[in-house]
């Protein structure tokens, strides 16, 4: 009984070893374009709510995150079944000068430099979906702060 127990468990364990070793594991986990882009939402939102509070960190962070962001939908979806443009051209053609724009205000800590690169890159946002027959989908500047659990002022200086 005993010994029969055993040779089913070692037959089990090379069963599992060899499922281990097989090749047909999923593939890696590739992000939709849309959640890319659900994310560069919120972060666009981020950067504008930074802004707003003067927390010129937290700008810089939202616009490397935002960076990060376009980078990935370049990396990820090269190109886009609604225009013959690949989107490896089209989102650094439109999102290169509002993202070095908005360096540039944040740098100088500048808030009339900061609103007007912010609107340049909402239109560059804007500007992508027209080209890419996504046009009804239209980004603003946040009408109010849906993040209920983050302050964006900058926190007190310590010491
Ligand atoms: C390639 C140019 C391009 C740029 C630049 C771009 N988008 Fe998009 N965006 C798209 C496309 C294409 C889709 C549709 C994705 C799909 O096919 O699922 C989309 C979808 C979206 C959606 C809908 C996602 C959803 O599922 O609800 C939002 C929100 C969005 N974009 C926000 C932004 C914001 C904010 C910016 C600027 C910070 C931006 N996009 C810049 C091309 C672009």
């Amino acid at each position: 009984m005993q010994r029969r127990a055993r040779a089913l468990l070692a037959a089990l364990s090379v069963g599992v070893i060899a499922g281990c070793a097989r090749s047909d594991a999923p593939p890696p986990y590739v992000p939709g374009l849309g959640e890319i882009m659900s994310a560069q939402q919120m972060r666009h939102a981020k950067l504008w709510l930074a802004g707003a509070a003067g927390n010129w960190e937290l700008v810089r962070y939202e616009i490397d995150e935002l960076e990060e962001g376009f980078d990935d939908a370049v990396t990820f979806h090269p190109t886009h079944r609604n225009t013959d443009l690949p989107l490896a051209e089209l989102i650094p053609q439109m999102t290169h000068a509002p993202i070095a724009a908005l360096r540039r205000a944040d740098e100088a800590r500048d808030p009339a430099a900061f609103e007007q690169a912010f609107d340049a890159l909402t239109g560059a946002c804007n500007g992508c979906h027209r080209a890419t027959s996504f046009g009804f989908n239209v980004v603003t500047r946040p009408h109010g702060n849906p993040f209920v659990n983050q302050d964006f002022a900058p926190p007190p200086a310590e010491g």
